[in-house]
Parts: C-alpha cells; structure tokens; sequence
C-alpha cells in the first residue's frame, strides 16, 4: 500500500487525485492533506479518507477547529507543521497546491528523499536549478503531472537522453487565440475562466488564455529534462489529444495520445512504477482529425517573454513567475485588464536586476523584488 500526502486536496487537481485513489483505495493509505483556506471541503475529505492529519494554510475559527477536533483530526497551519507532515514515513507528497508557496514543501519533500508526483508549477519555475542540484544528493524522483511533461516522462522511458534532438509540448490555443486585440481588451476574469479544452483552477485558466501557461510548461521541461532551450518547442494542435513529442536524432517521433483529462497523468504518476486503470479511454469511434500549426512566437507575446526568461536565466523565471501570480490576481480583483496582464509582465521583467540564485533566500528577495516592481507598475509609478 501506497502511503502518499496531497497538499491541494481541495483545488481542481487534488479533487481528481481523490477520484482517481477512490477508484483504487485498498492500493494507497493518505496519511495526510492540505489546503489554504477551503475548511469545509478539507474536513470531508478527511472524514471520507480516514485522514488524521491536515494542513491548513488560513487559521481555521473556533468552531471550524473544535469541528476537525471532534473528528480526532489534527490541523497544522504554520510553515513547520506543514514540514511534520512530511517527517513521516511517505512514498510519495503530490504536489498539487496552486502557487510559489509550494517551493517550501518540494524542497523538503527533496530534501527527506520522498517522491513527488509534481502538478505545481510555479516552484519548478522559480527553483529549478536548486531542485536539480538537490536531487542529485536524493533519492527522490519527481513525475511530473502536468499532462505535457507527463507525457514526455512516459516517452523518455527506455530511450536516451543523448539520442533526443527536440521535445514537443502541444498547445491548444487557449480561447482566444484567434481573437483581435480589441476582442483581447474587453476580455472579463468570466470569459477567460472558460478554457475550451480544460476544467483547471482559476490561476492556471488566466495563464492559459494569455498563453503564460505554455510559456511556463517550457521553463519546466527546461528543468524537469535539462536539455538545451533551443530543443524545446511549441506545437498547436487544438484537439488537446497528443499532449507531447520528442523528435529523436534519427527523425523518428514519438507521441503520446491520450483523452484530454488530468485524471490520466494522476493515474500514471500514483501507479508509478506499475500503471492503474484511470477509467478512462479515448473515442476512436468519434475521434476527429487532429491538425497541427506551427506558432509564430513572435506574436505569442507571453510565450516570447517565457522563452526571454529561460535564455537570460538567473532569477528571470523566478522573478516572471511571481510577477504573473500578482498580476492575474490584480486581473481577478478588476484592477487591470486583460491585455495589460502581458504588458506589465513585459515592462516588469525589464526591470529587474537579476542575481544567482542558489538557495530559498535568494529566491524570497526575488519574489519580494517582484512584488516591488508589480505593485510600482500597478499604480502607475513605472
Ligand atoms: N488544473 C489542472 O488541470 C492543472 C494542470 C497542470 C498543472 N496544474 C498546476 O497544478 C497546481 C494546482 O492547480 P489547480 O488547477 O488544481 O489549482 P486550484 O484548483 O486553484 O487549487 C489550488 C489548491 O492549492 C491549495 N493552496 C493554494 N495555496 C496554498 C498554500 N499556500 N498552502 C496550501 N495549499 C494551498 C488550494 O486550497 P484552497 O482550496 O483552500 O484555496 C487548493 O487546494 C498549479 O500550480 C497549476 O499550475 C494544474
């Protein structure tokens, strides 16, 4: 039995961690979650899953508290407790919480050699070259669960790293790919939290309409596979059914299909080294073509900032991603406008004077460089 902890229970990819192991439950033993402020959904997940132990970020109130203890559940809330849940004899933490406070627990979980099915992308961003030089002193092993590096994962198995010439993420498009830059203006947070392809919590569904999603996927692959930038690219293909590609240096390409539900990549990463039936299958009987364009990452403004980042290396990606995390939620809070989410990006990473970033320090004074920056621009002071 799989002893695993799920920090994110609550959010869009911890739910679907929860169905598929409730598929599977005499295979995996959740000793404990965590959440951010989401007490209701947490306590039944607990309940449900005979948890004991849980994380959550926001104090809960008196009642919600006497309501776990009546339970017999603990609840932990600081930075250290959070590390006690970790402390224990684990098989695998699934990463599963939205937003740069994961690099706490990635580099713990690395740190006490426990495997990560990794979902969060923002720590891999700001922290990749610490969790590189971490994991080689490690016996963890991360799989990634975001379905594009999942699907490279799985296509690497067996073949060599030397023999690869490109690694292909697939992009859908997002919904407004072929909207006109007055159609992009009037963009509400409502109209943008409806992806086409996929149901996903609210952050990553912003990033995936300005395209700062795929931008983000291609610093992750740069660190999840340490190959070259300039063998990383970008394929639109709007059915979302090929998730990923690697070219080898013979011309042979291998692909990886699969429904376009992140219950897949969950299945792969909780099975991980045997597989388990994630329940789903894909319809031949209606399967349309699927069409392919090559983007022009010129006009891809979000994809060309990513790129910018990843080349300039230091504290860029770390710095770009905390930029984003204030900016889409000064979208949400009705303070900016879609459009002006890439543009103060842009002119924010402009700005930033960057530095070598070898420990979590050095990662805290980037993000409050970014907060710095984001907050000037927001009021119109740069
Ligand atoms: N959704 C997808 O299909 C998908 C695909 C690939 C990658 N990802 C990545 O996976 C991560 C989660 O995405 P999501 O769509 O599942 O997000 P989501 O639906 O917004 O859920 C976020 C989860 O994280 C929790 N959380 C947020 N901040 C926390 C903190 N400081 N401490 C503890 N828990 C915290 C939330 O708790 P509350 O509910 O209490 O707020 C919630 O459980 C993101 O990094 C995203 O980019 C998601």
């Amino acid at each position: 039995m799989k002893k695993i902890v799920i920090l994110g229970s609550t959010g869009s990819v911890g739910q679907q961690t929860l169905e598929v192991i409730s598929q599977h439950k005499s295979d995996f033993q959740i000793l404990s979650l965590g959440a951010k402020r989401n007490c209701n959904l947490l306590f039944n997940q607990a309940k449900e899953f005979g948890v004991k132990k849980v994380f959550l970020k926001d104090c809960p109130s008196i009642d919600e508290s006497e309501k776990f203890a009546s339970e017999g559940i603990q609840v932990f809330n600081s930075r250290k407790g959070l590390f006690s849940l970790l402390d224990e004899d684990i098989d695998q933490l699934v990463l599963a919480m939205s937003g740069t406070d994961a690099v706490y627990p990635l580099i713990y979980a690395i740190e006490r050699g426990i495997d990560v099915a990794l979902a969060n992308k923002e720590a891999i961003i700001a922290c990749g070259e610490i969790v590189n030089n971490k994991l080689m002193n490690s016996k963890s092993s991360i799989i990634p669960l975001d379905s594009e590096h999942n699907a490279l994962y799985q296509l690497l198995d067996g073949n060599k790293k030397k023999d690869i010439a490109k690694i292909i993420l697939t992009c859908s498009g997002g919904p407004f790919f072929n909207s006109s830059p007055e159609e992009l203006v009037e963009v509400t947070p409502e109209m943008a939290l409806s992806h086409p392809r996929w149901d996903m919590g609210r952050k990553i569904t912003i990033d995936s309409a300005t395209l700062m999603n795929k931008g983000f996927e291609v610093i992750e692959a740069y660190y999840l596979f340490q190959v070259a930038v300039s063998e990383i690219e970008v394929l639109l293909h709007p059915e979302a059914l090929i998730h990923g590609l690697i070219e080898f240096k013979d011309g042979t390409v291998m692909a990886e299909l699969a429904p376009t539900d992140m219950k897949m990549p969950i299945a792969y990463a909780l099975g991980f080294p045997d597989r388990i039936d994630s329940g789903l299958r894909l319809d031949w009987h209606n399967m349309r073509k699927l069409h392919f364009e090559i983007p022009d990452k010129e006009k891809l403004i979000a994809l060309k900032i990513a790129y910018q980042c990843l080349e300039l290396g230091e504290s860029y990606p770390a710095f770009l991603v905390k930029a984003d995390e204030i900016l889409v939620e000064a979208f949400f809070e009705g303070k900016i406008r879609f459009t002006n989410i890439t543009e103060m990006i842009q002119r924010a990473v402009s700005l930033h004077q960057p530095v070598k970033v070898d420990s979590l320090e050095k990662i805290e004074l980037v993000f409050k460089d970014a907060e710095k920056i984001t907050k000037q621009i927001l009021k119109g002071d740069k």
